[in-house]
């Protein structure tokens, strides 16, 4: 299977674990991609830290002058930062702000995002702690293109886990980040195989689909 390096930008606020699985599929070669910068709105983000640790240009970003969203000069910056290294995919990993229509419309289909639930369920903050209280039996996550809502785009694949008798949020929220882990370089994988076509609402994936070590 034929596949097309991905030049990845990462904008992340906290602690990077999802960036990092990233980094691994990369240095193990199942995935053909490079992380070429990692954006954080939070400056002490271990995130940048660990981007530092492989040698990725790591940048804080002022968002202060919003409290929710990338918008307004800020906005501007990260699609300049973005630009000027080169990326094409966009990577939120655990991005804890709305992105908007300027940053979408400059990398089209190209923004992905991971949400610790399984969609259109619990979308928003503290997902895990949502489905716990819910009282749901199964859990996970979903990798999704990002549009204009929140959490509400196209899902390219979602991954389950169980809810146990006895889960506290902390609980249930690592077992899913050990299938986000997983997750998030296999969509990335399907991109790069360009596996991936989007129609409405719906990801579809084409017949020949790359399997674990291609690259
Ligand atoms: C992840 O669980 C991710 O799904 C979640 O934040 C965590 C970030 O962890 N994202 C959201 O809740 C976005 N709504 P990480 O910094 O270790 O990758």
């Amino acid at each position: 299977m034929r596949t097309k390096k991905l030049h990845i930008g990462v904008l992340g606020s906290g602690a990077g674990s999802n960036m990092q699985s990233v980094v691994d599929a990369v240095q193990v070669k199942k995935l053909n991609a490079e992380i070429n910068i990692v954006i954080s709105d939070v400056a002490g983000a271990t995130i940048l830290d660990r981007a530092r640790t492989h040698n990725i240009p790591a940048h804080w970003l002022d968002c202060s002058a919003y409290r929710t969203k990338l918008d307004g000069e800020a906005e501007r910056a990260c699609i300049q930062l973005m630009n000027d290294h080169g990326v094409d995919t966009v990577v939120l990993a655990g991005f804890m702000r709305i992105v908007k229509r300027r940053l979408l419309d400059a990398f089209p289909n190209r923004v992905l995002n991971i949400h610790p639930a399984l969609l259109p369920a619990f979308p928003g903050l503290y997902a895990w702690k949502q489905a716990l209280d819910y009282g749901v039996k199964v859990a996970g996550c979903t990798v999704h293109f990002v549009d204009d809502g929140t959490d509400t785009g196209p899902i390219i694949l979602q991954k389950t886990v169980p809810v146990l008798e006895g889960d506290t949020p902390e609980t249930l929220h690592a077992r899913i980040q050990e299938q986000e882990h997983l997750a998030y370089p296999e969509a990335l994988r399907l991109i790069s195989a360009g596996c991936l076509r989007v129609e409405g609402r719906r990801v579809i994936m084409n017949d020949s689909t790359p399997d674990a070590s291609a690259r």
